[in-house]
């Protein structure tokens, strides 16, 4: 399955003030890094590339499809199938286990539902956190729950992984080896992955690196790309 063909020209979206995000195209199967000060709208870009916000201005598309010529529904169903998302504050689930807030995107997938369980046991082996399968994340670490976030972004096997800050809790080992196990997977499927990070370290694994240095606001859009490692 082909990654999927990402699309921002002259995006903003209108909080209290309008925020602009840089001009980004992003071709299947490239891994990108954005990179910004806090405030600068990196997690906004994210949201709506994802469809979760419609931009107020500008044009955002999913395979040359803009987002807002969808209904609700279908962007909803579309980031289901289609999008795997680490949340910057990861949004798990207190009342489900680790092994059922990652296998949630399955579920809500009726002709997947009966997945079976070992890819996502394997997963959780992968991510270092496989034996907490049957704790809830709030007995878990930060850093703990931080993996368990990307492996529900990736267990739905999505064309496009979005992830915010994805190493942000983890210490420099733990967060190669979870970077490793981001990229190979979307490596691997040729999906395409934006992944948002302060770890400058990391950045010469990826393709390219989007830096986003803008204050919030109604001003020109600043991006500015740089080129990646050869990952
Ligand atoms: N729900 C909201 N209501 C009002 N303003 C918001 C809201 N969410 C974000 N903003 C503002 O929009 C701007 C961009 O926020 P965003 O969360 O995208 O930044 P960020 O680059 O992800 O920051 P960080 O690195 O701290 O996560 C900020 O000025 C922020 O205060
Ligand atoms: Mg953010």
């Amino acid at each position: 399955m082909n990654g999927a063909r990402i699309e921002l020209k002259g995006a903003a979206y209108r909080y209290d003030a309008l925020v602009r995000v840089p001009d980004l195209s992003l071709a299947p199967g490239e891994a990108v890094a954005c990179i910004g000060p806090s405030g600068c709208g990196k997690s906004t870009l994210l949201d709506l590339a994802a469809g979760i916000k419609v931009a107020h201005d500008g044009e955002v598309s999913y395979d040359g499809e803009p987002w807002r010529a969808l209904a609700e529904t279908d962007r909803r169903r579309r980031r289901l199938h289609e999008i795997g998302f680490v949340f910057q504050e990861f949004e798990l689930l207190d009342h489900l286990t680790v092994k059922e807030n990652v296998a949630l995107p399955l579920m809500l997938q009726p002709e997947r539902a009966d997945a079976e369980s070992e890819p996502i046991a394997a997963l959780l082996d992968a991510a270092g956190v496989g034996a907490f399968a049957t704790r809830r994340p709030r007995h878990l670490s930060h850093g703990e729950r931080q993996r368990v976030a990307i492996c529900r972004a990736l267990a739905g096997t999505p064309r496009l992984v979005l992830a915010d800050e994805p190493t942000g809790s983890l210490d420099p080992d733990t967060a190669r080896r979870v970077l490793d196990l981001l990229l190979s997977f979307v490596r691997d499927r040729g999906a395409t992955m934006l992944a948002v990070t302060h770890d400058h370290g990391l950045l010469d694994r990826f393709d390219r690196v989007i830096s986003f240095d803008q204050v919030s606001g109604s001003g020109a859009p600043a991006g500015n790309e740089t080129a990646g490692g050869t990952a």
